[in-house]
């Protein structure tokens, strides 16, 4: 992964990096607590939602300094979904980011409350943005809002309903993928963009770029717990196919899912058609890294 994305986004990622180090620390939490968010925030992962939402503000024009605490947020928030995901209720896997599984480590209830505390907390660190009062309101409204269950709790939800079926259609399947994971990258690129205060139809074409993008991105997810290693991966493989849940290659196969997600990108990259700079350049080399990404 590291030499994948190295060339990419390796400033922001660093950024980012250097933020959560610090981003669990109140002396007031108690110390297992704090070792389990620790364990999982702090465990690598391609920091994709925050560098994204960095990108997105300063394709809008705003300095990235002063919405760093946001973009981390976002990463707290994925991290928790990440942790309640691998639960034994939910997928029952035991490997994430090349380590055992939160719960693997600290329990289930410890888990489960370092995902509590991750979700909440993510909050009051998106708050420590340093934009208007009511560019923050709008963003944290719409953070809330993918988060949530008309987003990636309830795309959770449909997830755990479609599993073990054989009969969900490609349809359901795409709004199943668009809320449990394109919700929140949707609102990594949107949230830029509002603490930026983006013109209208700036917003827009973000909005479509990191709905098109997020589509592709738990395409490509599925594919890759077909054909990866989880050596490489560094979470299980085949776990899906193991569970019966609903996935692109199960339903259409891997030629198709590749031509889907690659369609999808194409769309997130036309979105930005036009638009010059060096944050849009990086936007779309994300979108298209998102096909040839390994991990
Ligand atoms: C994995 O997300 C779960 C999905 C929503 C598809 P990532 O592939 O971004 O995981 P990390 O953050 O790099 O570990
Ligand atoms: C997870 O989808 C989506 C969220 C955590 C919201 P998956 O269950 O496919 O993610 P992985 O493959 O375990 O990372
Ligand atoms: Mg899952
Ligand atoms: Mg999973
Ligand atoms: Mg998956």
């Amino acid at each position: 992964m590291a030499s994948q994305l190295d060339a990419l986004f390796s400033r922001r990622r660093q950024l980012v990096e250097d933020f959560l180090a610090g981003a669990v620390r109140d002396s007031a939490v108690p110390e297992t607590l704090a070792r389990a968010m620790n364990y999982s925030l702090l465990a690598g992962g391609k920091r994709l939602r925050p560098v994204l939402c960095l990108t997105c503000a300063s394709l809008c024009c705003e300095a990235e300094a002063k919405v760093l605490p946001f973009a981390c947020a976002l990463e707290m928030i994925h991290t928790y979904s990440l942790i309640h995901d691998d639960l034994p209720a939910m997928d029952n896997d035991d490997l994430r980011r090349g380590k055992p599984s939160n719960h693997k480590v600290f329990g289930e209830a410890c888990a489960l409350l370092a995902g509590d505390g991750l979700l909440t907390d993510a909050f009051a660190c998106a708050c420590q943005a340093d934009v208007p009062p009511e560019r923050l309101v709008a963003a944290l409204a719409e953070l809330a809002r993918a988060a949530g269950s008309a987003g990636m709790v309830g795309g959770q939800q449909m997830d755990m309903e479609c599993t073990g079926r054989d009969n969900v259609d490609l349809e359901h399947l795409r709004a199943l993928h668009a809320k449990k994971t394109g919700a929140l990258l949707r609102a990594a690129c949107t949230c830029g963009a509002l603490l930026a205060g983006a013109e209208e139809s700036l917003y827009a074409r973000i909005a479509s770029f990191g709905q098109e993008l997020g589509v592709a991105f738990q395409i490509v997810d599925d594919i890759l717990d077909e054909i990866s290693d989880p050596a490489v991966l560094g979470k299980p493989v085949h776990s899906d196919r193991e569970q019966h849940k609903a996935t692109y290659p199960a339903l259409v196969g891997l030629e198709k899912s590749r031509e889907f997600a690659s369609e999808h990108v194409r769309l997130a990259v036309r979105a930005l058609e036009g638009l010059a700079g060096e944050d849009a350049r990086e936007l779309c080399s994300l979108a298209r890294y998102t096909l040839e990404r390994v991990v």
